[in-house]
Protein backbone atom coordinates (compact mmCIF):
# COMPACT_ATOMS: atom_id res chain seq x y z
CA UNK A 1 0.00 0.00 0.00
CA UNK A 2 1.16 3.49 -0.52
CA UNK A 3 1.33 5.93 1.72
CA UNK A 4 -0.44 9.02 0.83
CA UNK A 5 1.41 12.39 1.59
CA UNK A 6 -0.29 14.72 3.97
CA UNK A 7 -3.29 16.39 2.00
CA UNK A 8 -2.75 20.33 1.39
CA UNK A 9 -6.38 21.39 2.08
CA UNK A 10 -8.94 18.85 3.42
CA UNK A 11 -12.71 19.92 4.88
CA UNK A 12 -15.42 17.85 6.64
CA UNK A 13 -18.26 18.90 6.31
CA UNK A 14 -17.25 22.77 6.51
CA UNK A 15 -20.77 25.12 6.57
CA UNK A 16 -21.61 28.83 6.69
CA UNK A 17 -24.88 30.02 6.94
CA UNK A 18 -25.72 33.88 6.85
CA UNK A 19 -29.10 33.89 8.90
CA UNK A 20 -31.72 31.93 6.35
CA UNK A 21 -28.60 31.32 4.14
CA UNK A 22 -26.63 28.42 3.68
CA UNK A 23 -23.79 29.95 1.70
CA UNK A 24 -21.78 26.81 2.29
CA UNK A 25 -23.24 23.77 2.70
CA UNK A 26 -21.34 20.55 4.09
CA UNK A 27 -18.44 20.85 2.34
CA UNK A 28 -16.13 18.25 1.94
CA UNK A 29 -13.03 19.43 0.11
CA UNK A 30 -9.54 17.52 -0.33
CA UNK A 31 -7.08 19.39 -2.33
CA UNK A 32 -3.93 17.27 -2.81
CA UNK A 33 -0.52 19.04 -2.89
CA UNK A 34 1.34 20.16 -5.58
CA UNK A 35 -1.53 20.16 -7.38
CA UNK A 36 -3.68 23.22 -9.18
CA UNK A 37 -7.33 23.34 -7.72
CA UNK A 38 -9.87 25.40 -9.52
CA UNK A 39 -12.73 25.83 -7.26
CA UNK A 40 -15.80 26.53 -10.13
CA UNK A 41 -19.07 28.12 -9.54
CA UNK A 42 -21.70 30.73 -10.59
CA UNK A 43 -21.88 33.81 -9.05
CA UNK A 44 -23.02 33.41 -5.50
CA UNK A 45 -22.45 29.73 -5.29
CA UNK A 46 -20.16 30.21 -2.32
CA UNK A 47 -16.76 30.31 -3.56
CA UNK A 48 -15.73 33.50 -1.58
CA UNK A 49 -17.60 32.33 1.42
CA UNK A 50 -15.58 29.18 1.68
CA UNK A 51 -11.99 30.40 1.02
CA UNK A 52 -12.52 33.25 3.27
CA UNK A 53 -13.21 30.15 5.89
CA UNK A 54 -10.17 28.75 4.55
CA UNK A 55 -8.22 31.80 5.03
CA UNK A 56 -9.40 32.81 8.58
CA UNK A 57 -11.20 35.76 7.26
CA UNK A 58 -14.54 33.77 8.22
CA UNK A 59 -15.64 31.63 10.82
CA UNK A 60 -17.39 28.24 10.08
CA UNK A 61 -20.33 27.58 11.29
CA UNK A 62 -19.56 24.30 11.94
CA UNK A 63 -17.35 22.06 10.09
CA UNK A 64 -13.69 20.83 10.55
CA UNK A 65 -10.85 22.16 8.18
CA UNK A 66 -7.52 19.90 7.72
CA UNK A 67 -4.42 22.31 6.46
CA UNK A 68 -0.78 21.63 6.11
CA UNK A 69 -1.49 19.19 8.66
CA UNK A 70 -2.66 21.11 10.61
CA UNK A 71 -5.74 22.23 12.44
CA UNK A 72 -6.28 26.44 11.46
CA UNK A 73 -8.99 26.78 13.04
CA UNK A 74 -7.52 26.09 16.51
CA UNK A 75 -5.33 29.39 17.61
CA UNK A 76 -2.68 27.59 18.99
CA UNK A 77 -2.01 26.11 15.38
CA UNK A 78 -3.47 29.02 13.16
CA UNK A 79 -0.07 30.84 13.15
CA UNK A 80 2.17 28.17 11.89
CA UNK A 81 -0.14 27.45 8.90
CA UNK A 82 -0.65 31.31 8.12
CA UNK A 83 2.60 31.70 7.97
CA UNK A 84 3.21 29.19 5.28
CA UNK A 85 -0.02 30.48 3.07
CA UNK A 86 -0.41 33.46 0.68
CA UNK A 87 -3.69 35.06 -0.04
CA UNK A 88 -5.36 37.19 -2.77
CA UNK A 89 -8.74 37.79 -1.28
CA UNK A 90 -11.64 39.15 -2.55
CA UNK A 91 -11.35 42.57 -1.78
CA UNK A 92 -7.74 42.47 -2.43
CA UNK A 93 -6.53 43.64 1.20
CA UNK A 94 -3.97 46.58 0.40
CA UNK A 95 -3.04 49.52 2.13
CA UNK A 96 -4.67 52.47 -0.31
CA UNK A 97 -2.50 55.48 1.25
CA UNK A 98 0.84 53.57 1.15
CA UNK A 99 2.69 53.01 -2.68
CA UNK A 100 2.96 49.18 -4.19
CA UNK A 101 6.56 48.92 -2.97
CA UNK A 102 5.37 49.82 0.67
CA UNK A 103 2.85 47.43 0.88
CA UNK A 104 4.88 44.42 -0.25
CA UNK A 105 7.63 45.86 2.33
CA UNK A 106 4.73 45.09 4.77
CA UNK A 107 3.71 42.18 3.88
CA UNK A 108 7.38 40.84 4.01
CA UNK A 109 7.72 42.26 7.41
CA UNK A 110 4.27 40.54 8.86
CA UNK A 111 5.72 37.13 7.10
CA UNK A 112 9.05 37.99 8.56
CA UNK A 113 10.77 37.59 5.52
CA UNK A 114 14.49 38.44 6.07
CA UNK A 115 14.83 42.49 4.62
CA UNK A 116 17.15 41.80 1.80
CA UNK A 117 15.40 38.79 0.53
CA UNK A 118 12.23 41.11 0.61
CA UNK A 119 13.38 43.80 -1.48
CA UNK A 120 15.31 41.37 -3.99
CA UNK A 121 11.88 39.70 -4.57
CA UNK A 122 9.90 42.59 -4.86
CA UNK A 123 12.06 43.64 -7.28
CA UNK A 124 11.26 40.52 -9.20
CA UNK A 125 8.34 40.99 -8.83
CA UNK A 126 7.66 44.20 -9.83
CA UNK A 127 9.44 43.73 -13.13
CA UNK A 128 7.86 40.61 -13.87
CA UNK A 129 4.51 41.90 -13.03
CA UNK A 130 5.27 45.38 -14.87
CA UNK A 131 4.67 47.24 -11.70
CA UNK A 132 6.58 49.90 -11.82
CA UNK A 133 7.28 50.61 -15.36
CA UNK A 134 8.38 54.36 -14.88
CA UNK A 135 9.39 56.71 -12.21
CA UNK A 136 5.92 57.83 -11.64
CA UNK A 137 4.15 54.29 -11.31
CA UNK A 138 6.94 53.73 -8.17
CA UNK A 139 5.27 56.82 -6.59
CA UNK A 140 1.85 55.98 -7.04
CA UNK A 141 -0.40 55.46 -4.04
CA UNK A 142 -2.44 52.28 -4.41
CA UNK A 143 -5.62 54.23 -4.28
CA UNK A 144 -4.43 55.84 -7.33
CA UNK A 145 -4.01 52.13 -9.05
CA UNK A 146 -5.96 50.83 -11.65
CA UNK A 147 -8.40 47.72 -10.97
CA UNK A 148 -5.78 45.57 -13.08
CA UNK A 149 -2.83 47.10 -11.21
CA UNK A 150 -4.22 46.29 -7.86
CA UNK A 151 -4.60 43.04 -8.73
CA UNK A 152 -1.37 42.44 -9.52
CA UNK A 153 0.26 43.91 -6.40
CA UNK A 154 -2.07 41.37 -4.38
CA UNK A 155 -0.61 38.80 -6.07
CA UNK A 156 2.97 40.04 -5.55
CA UNK A 157 1.80 39.97 -1.72
CA UNK A 158 0.49 37.08 -1.56
CA UNK A 159 3.95 35.38 -3.37
CA UNK A 160 6.32 37.88 -1.19
CA UNK A 161 6.71 35.23 1.37
CA UNK A 162 7.07 32.14 -1.08
CA UNK A 163 4.36 29.89 0.02
CA UNK A 164 3.41 27.13 -0.25
CA UNK A 165 -0.37 26.79 -0.19
CA UNK A 166 -1.62 30.11 -2.24
CA UNK A 167 -5.06 30.75 -2.43
CA UNK A 168 -6.41 33.14 -4.93
CA UNK A 169 -10.09 34.71 -5.41
CA UNK A 170 -10.63 35.19 -8.89
CA UNK A 171 -7.55 36.67 -9.61
CA UNK A 172 -7.88 36.52 -13.23
CA UNK A 173 -11.29 38.68 -12.97
CA UNK A 174 -11.35 42.07 -14.44
CA UNK A 175 -6.92 41.70 -15.44
CA UNK A 176 -6.05 42.14 -19.33
CA UNK A 177 -4.96 39.05 -21.37
CA UNK A 178 -1.31 39.82 -21.76
CA UNK A 179 -1.16 40.23 -17.34
CA UNK A 180 -3.78 37.28 -17.30
CA UNK A 181 -1.00 34.70 -19.35
CA UNK A 182 1.39 36.30 -17.11
CA UNK A 183 -0.27 35.41 -14.10
CA UNK A 184 -1.10 32.19 -15.74
CA UNK A 185 2.84 31.23 -16.19
CA UNK A 186 3.12 32.89 -13.08
CA UNK A 187 1.10 29.79 -10.90
CA UNK A 188 2.31 27.43 -13.19
CA UNK A 189 5.65 27.98 -12.29
CA UNK A 190 5.08 28.46 -8.54
CA UNK A 191 3.02 24.89 -8.82
CA UNK A 192 5.98 23.24 -10.53
CA UNK A 193 7.98 23.77 -7.56
CA UNK A 194 5.62 21.89 -5.54
CA UNK A 195 2.98 24.24 -4.32
CA UNK A 196 -0.21 24.01 -3.92
CA UNK A 197 -2.69 26.53 -5.68
CA UNK A 198 -6.37 27.18 -4.70
CA UNK A 199 -8.09 29.51 -7.33
CA UNK A 200 -11.91 30.09 -7.28
CA UNK A 201 -12.95 31.21 -11.08
CA UNK A 202 -16.62 31.38 -12.54
CA UNK A 203 -14.35 31.63 -16.11
CA UNK A 204 -14.35 28.22 -17.10
CA UNK A 205 -11.59 28.29 -19.79
CA UNK A 206 -9.46 29.46 -17.46
CA UNK A 207 -9.83 26.53 -14.61
CA UNK A 208 -9.29 24.60 -18.11
CA UNK A 209 -5.96 26.26 -19.42
CA UNK A 210 -4.39 26.12 -15.79
CA UNK A 211 -6.05 23.60 -13.33
CA UNK A 212 -5.39 20.14 -12.73
CA UNK A 213 -7.75 19.31 -10.58
CA UNK A 214 -11.26 20.76 -10.26
CA UNK A 215 -14.40 21.05 -7.99
CA UNK A 216 -17.37 22.94 -8.85
CA UNK A 217 -19.65 23.89 -6.25
CA UNK A 218 -23.56 24.87 -6.83
CA UNK A 219 -25.78 26.80 -4.05
CA UNK A 220 -23.26 25.85 -1.56
CA UNK A 221 -22.59 22.46 -2.13
CA UNK A 222 -20.03 20.29 -3.65
CA UNK A 223 -21.35 18.48 -6.76
CA UNK A 224 -17.69 17.79 -8.78
CA UNK A 225 -14.07 17.34 -7.73
CA UNK A 226 -11.99 15.50 -9.84
CA UNK A 227 -8.70 15.49 -11.92
CA UNK A 228 -9.17 17.49 -14.43
CA UNK A 229 -7.90 15.05 -17.12
CA UNK A 230 -11.04 12.93 -15.69
CA UNK A 231 -13.60 15.43 -16.58
CA UNK A 232 -12.81 15.47 -19.92
CA UNK A 233 -12.66 12.13 -20.35
CA UNK A 234 -16.51 12.05 -20.34
CA UNK A 235 -17.06 15.26 -22.11
CA UNK A 236 -15.79 18.80 -22.27
CA UNK A 237 -15.89 20.53 -18.66
CA UNK A 238 -18.13 23.37 -19.61
CA UNK A 239 -20.54 19.81 -20.33
CA UNK A 240 -19.96 18.75 -17.46
CA UNK A 241 -20.36 22.37 -15.44
CA UNK A 242 -23.34 22.82 -17.18
CA UNK A 243 -25.01 19.71 -16.79
CA UNK A 244 -24.34 19.84 -12.81
CA UNK A 245 -25.37 23.56 -12.23
CA UNK A 246 -27.27 24.45 -15.14
CA UNK A 247 -30.42 22.72 -16.64
CA UNK A 248 -29.82 19.55 -18.66
CA UNK A 249 -32.42 20.65 -21.03
CA UNK A 250 -31.74 23.57 -23.83
CA UNK A 251 -31.09 26.92 -22.40
CA UNK A 252 -33.41 29.35 -23.96
CA UNK A 253 -31.99 33.08 -24.15
CA UNK A 254 -34.30 35.31 -25.03
CA UNK A 255 -35.95 38.55 -24.86
CA UNK A 256 -39.54 39.42 -25.66
CA UNK A 257 -38.70 42.22 -28.23
CA UNK A 258 -36.18 40.63 -29.71
CA UNK A 259 -37.38 39.76 -33.50
CA UNK A 260 -37.12 35.50 -34.15
CA UNK A 261 -34.98 35.20 -37.33
CA UNK A 262 -38.35 34.79 -39.23
CA UNK A 263 -40.02 37.97 -37.98
CA UNK A 264 -36.98 39.96 -39.02
CA UNK A 265 -37.02 38.33 -42.30
CA UNK A 266 -40.73 39.14 -43.24
N1 LIG B 1 -21.57 38.62 4.71
C1 LIG B 1 -22.63 38.10 4.10
N2 LIG B 1 -23.88 38.27 4.60
C2 LIG B 1 -24.95 37.71 3.99
N3 LIG B 1 -24.91 36.97 2.87
C3 LIG B 1 -23.69 36.77 2.31
C4 LIG B 1 -22.50 37.32 2.90
N4 LIG B 1 -21.44 36.95 2.12
C5 LIG B 1 -21.95 36.22 1.12
N5 LIG B 1 -23.29 36.10 1.23
C6 LIG B 1 -24.18 35.35 0.33
O1 LIG B 1 -23.69 34.02 0.26
C7 LIG B 1 -23.79 33.50 -1.04
C8 LIG B 1 -22.43 33.07 -1.54
O2 LIG B 1 -21.63 34.22 -1.74
P1 LIG B 1 -20.13 34.13 -2.24
O3 LIG B 1 -19.41 33.13 -1.42
O4 LIG B 1 -19.59 35.50 -2.26
O5 LIG B 1 -20.33 33.57 -3.72
P2 LIG B 1 -19.30 33.48 -4.95
O6 LIG B 1 -17.97 33.92 -4.46
O7 LIG B 1 -19.34 32.05 -5.38
O8 LIG B 1 -19.84 34.38 -6.02
C9 LIG B 1 -24.43 34.59 -1.89
O9 LIG B 1 -25.82 34.35 -1.95
C10 LIG B 1 -24.13 35.84 -1.10
O10 LIG B 1 -25.09 36.84 -1.33
MG1 LIG C 1 -16.70 35.40 -5.15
Amino acid sequence: MTVRAETAVETFRLCRQFGDLRAVDNLDLRVDPGTLYGFLGRNGAGKSTTIKMLTGLLAPTSGTIRMLGKNPLDPGEAIDVKRRVGVVPEDLALYDLLTGRENLTFVGRMYRVDQDVAQDRIDELFALLELGTDAGEEKRLVIDYSHGMKKKLALAAALIANPVLLFLDEPFEGVDAVTSRVIRELLTRVADQGATIFITSHVLEIVERLCTHVGIVDRGRLVAQAPLAEIQQTGTLEETFLAKVGSTDEIHANLSWLDDGDAAAE
